[in-house]
């Protein structure tokens, strides 16, 4: 690829060269296997397709000016798999397992791994999904494992450019005690009406207060949420969103360059006070929020044109430690020779 398409990419589907799977068979898995196939032979009547047993996961790998190639935090992506597995009663993928995977398919494809100066990574997508047939609503006692891969670009095409955010109370990603926390296709399937109708309307996610109350606030549809004020970084606890690795170790950093960090229930009532708004994941990385508008009470909140200090300064520093840049003092990336 020519340097200029490198930085061009958004994030979109491609094929690369290899994926990797594994089967679970007899109460047992395999061995990895590597294919060159992107189509996968599945039972009409697997679980997966009708009774929604599907986990995924997203992390990505990074070209650093070393020439080395970082993968950020797989193990916690290994375990969050485990927990979405756990949640909808599949077979839970063993971790070691996850990395060796997650290891071989990103060596595979090396070819697919972006350049350093292009900004863009390597985006690496973990799929577990119940195999074997039931018509009755029970889990699968077969699932396969596959890990693929796709260079990408920012998740949403503005990249570090501020986004608007919309709330809709008509919508609801997930139930209170329901499957929110985990990365379950389901989730994100309930997604879907609201996020095309808020892109149709220039927003770039929908802004989700938690469905029992609508009183705080959740997390975006795809990504989760932070705010900052009087030196702190705020972000949500609830049972309903999915716990975020890269709010996880923004925290982390918030806290080593001096800001308070609270994890507790935020008031959609705290919107006005914040200074900074961020949408935070692997593949949105952190997305500026420059306003969030209520649909129902027909009501802006601003927040900038242009990204808050703070949020430069996480945004600098993440990337640095995923890219190579700064020593990696937490050990959370794996280099990849
Ligand atoms: N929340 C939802 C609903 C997501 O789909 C994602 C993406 O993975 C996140 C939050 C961010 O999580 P992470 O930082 O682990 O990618
Ligand atoms: C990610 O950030 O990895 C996600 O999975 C978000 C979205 C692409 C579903």
């Amino acid at each position: 690829m020519e340097k200029s398409d490198w930085q061009n990419l958004g994030f979109g589907y491609c094929d690369t060269d290899y994926n990797i799977r594994c089967y679970y068979r007899d109460g047992a898995w395999g061995e990895l296997e590597i294919s060159s196939s992107n189509i996968i032979n599945l039972h009409m009547a697997a679980t997966a397709l009708h009774y929604g047993q599907e986990a995924f996961e997203g992390l990505k790998a990074f070209k650093g000016k070393d020439g080395k190639t970082r993968i950020f935090r797989m193990k916690e992506n290994a375990l969050r798999m485990q927990s979405s597995s756990d949640g909808i009663l599949m077979a839970g993928f063993p971790v070691e397992k996850f990395m060796e995977a997650v290891r071989l398919v990103v060596k595979m494809n090396k070819r697919f791994i972006p350049p350093y100066e292009s900004g863009a990574s390597l985006y690496i997508r973990p799929l577990l999904i119940g195999t074997s047939p039931e018509i009755g609503v029970k889990p699968a006692s077969e699932y396969l494992f596959i890990v693929f891969v796709m260079p990408v670009g920012p998740y949403f095409p503005e990249g570090f450019k501020p986004t608007d955010l919309v709330i809709m109370r008509d919508y609801d990603r997930t139930a209170p005690l329901g499957t929110g926390k985990y990365k379950v296709g389901g989730n994100y399937a309930a997604s879907m009406n609201a996020g095309k109708l808020a892109k149709k309307q220039g927003f770039s996610a929908v802004l989700y207060l938690d469905s029992k109350e609508k009183k705080y606030i959740d997390e975006c549809g795809p990504a989760n949420f932070f705010g900052i004020k009087n030196n702190t970084y705020i972000t949500p606890l609830s049972e309903s969103i999915l716990p975020s690795i890269t709010n996880k170790s923004l925290m982390v950093l918030a806290e080593e360059m001096g800001l308070k960090v609270e994890k507790r229930k935020v008031l959609y009532d705290e919107l006005p006070e914040f200074e900074e708004i961020g949408a935070c994941g692997t593949a949105a990385v952190i997305s500026p929020i420059k306003g969030i508008y209520d649909v129902d009470k027909d009501k802006w909140f601003r927040y900038g044109d242009e990204p808050g200090k703070w949020s430069v300064k996480l945004y600098n520093k993440l990337r640095a430690i995923q890219y190579g840049d700064e020593p990696d003092k937490y050990h959370w990336t794996d280099i990849v020779e």
